[in-house]
């Protein structure tokens, strides 16, 4: 086992934050797996920001890089935790790899299935993790979820999914974090790819492998977008609102709505039923029970979220319970962190490798390929890259 990891933070923005509390949380808790050398964004005083926050916690002060390149010619740090717009994802991951360092990268794992499946080539050629960030799954109150439904069967087996979120509400484009989640060359997919990012890893983590979609998707906010990176300028083309439907090979068919463009009051829902029950999602259903579930049985009784999780965590071992909730921490953010941390330090694979995160992001380019094409889609013709339509654009743009 190697001593601790030297770790840096590419891509300073939003969600790094959620890492950096994650990480803090973890420490506080004793956890001196890993530290971080290095914090890096072309923004400096976003990069200075956080390694300041960083400082706080550790009581060392990572260095800070604008550029890559220097951060790896530095050698500061042997992994990355790669918070970076979506189109930055492979170029950044591969040369990271490349340079011989592990990487993390949050979802979804590349741009396109090729750019993942070039990140998943490069990792084994270099023998380097590659990890997805994914926190979702890793929440007790998720992993309780899921052991509710698909382990228990507390509501019997689940045979029907509904899942909707009809929020109206179009996003800012003069907000930067908000902007190249608009255009299709710069995030490869709106909302399906984005928090649909966590739906379909739990989609999987529920259901295991996915048969057929149909989706059938618009885009109505179709905006001049200013002032964006790499493009300049360029009209908004993602999809705002979808209807999915998703076959499981052995498994439920679920339906998936959503829309920001459409008004009217909020339709939100996340619906799982079984044959003797109903499990309710108990908070934002794209994060499958992130904030727990209940459980409502035929004969108008019903289990709460605190009974599932407090019987979900009196199931577990004290060996699942260190390796699921390391150092007691609960804290999705803070798990993967470590899992990632701990896999390089153990010479093992992590939760998620790069294979998981390319089989969750498959579902979502699945919902786009059928919504191209006018018809239903195999998720293993996604999967394999037989069918990239929609994708091509992107790979082309990219030299993917
Ligand atoms: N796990 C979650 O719940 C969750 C939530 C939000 C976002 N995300 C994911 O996190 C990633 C980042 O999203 P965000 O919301 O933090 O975006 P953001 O736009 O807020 O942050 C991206 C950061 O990357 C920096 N950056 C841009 N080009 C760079 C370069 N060449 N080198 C170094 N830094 C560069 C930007 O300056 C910015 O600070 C995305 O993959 C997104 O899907 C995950």
């Amino acid at each position: 086992m190697s001593d601790q990891v030297k770790l840096a933070l590419v891509g300073c923005g939003g969600i790094s934050g959620a890492h950096v509390n994650g990480y803090k949380d973890l420490f506080s808790r004793g956890c001196r797996d890993f530290v971080y050398t290095a914090c890096c964004d072309v923004s400096e005083e976003s990069a200075k920001r956080r390694a300041d926050e960083l400082a706080e916690i550790q009581g060392s002060t990572p260095a800070v890089f604008t550029r890559v390149d220097d951060l790896l010619n530095s050698g500061l740090a042997e992994a990355g935790d790669l918070c970076l717009p979506h189109f930055l994802h492979h170029s950044m991951a591969i040369s990271l790899l490349e340079g011989g360092m592990h990487v993390m990268v949050e979802k979804p794992l590349g741009i396109t299935i090729r750019a993942s499946k070039k990140m998943i080539e490069t990792a084994g050629k270099n023998k380097r993790i590659l990890a997805t960030a994914e926190n979702i799954r890793r929440y007790a109150w998720a992993r309780s979820g899921k052991w509710a439904a698909t382990q228990q069967k507390l509501a019997g087996d689940v045979v029907a999914v509904d899942i909707a979120n009809m929020a109206y509400g179009p996003f800012d484009a003069n907000n930067p974090a908000m902007k190249w989640r608009m255009v299709k060359l710069l995030v490869g997919g709106g909302m399906i790819m984005d928090s649909g990012a966590h739906f379909t890893d739990m989609m999987l983590c529920l259901f295991g492998e996915p048969d057929e979609i149909y989706c059938n998707m618009s885009t109505m906010d179709t905006r001049m977008i200013q002032g964006l990176p790499v493009l300049g300028a360029a009209q908004a083309d993602v999809e705002d609102t979808w209807h999915a439907v998703i076959k499981f090979v052995q498994g439920p068919l679920v339906t998936w709505s959503y829309s920001r463009a459409l008004p009217g009051p909020i339709l939100r829902h996340g619906r799982y039923y079984g044959t003797k029950g109903l499990i309710e999602d108990n908070g934002f259903p794209f994060h499958c029970f992130q904030s727990g579930c209940t459980v409502h049985l035929g004969d108008n009784t019903y289990i709460t979220r605190e009974e599932v999780l407090n019987a979900y965590m009196n199931s577990l071992s004290e060996a699942e319970r260190k390796r699921l909730f390391p150092y007691g921490c609960e804290d999705g953010f803070g798990i993967q962190l470590w899992d990632f941390a701990d896999a390089i330090r153990n010479s093992r694979k992590p939760e998620l490798d790069g294979t998981a995160g390319l089989k969750a992001k498959a579902l979502c380019e699945a919902c786009y390929e059928s919504a191209y094409a006018g018809e239903p889609v195999k998720y293993a013709d996604v999967l394999s890259g037989k069918i990239h339509a929609y994708q091509q654009p992107i790979d082309e743009y990219w030299k993917l």
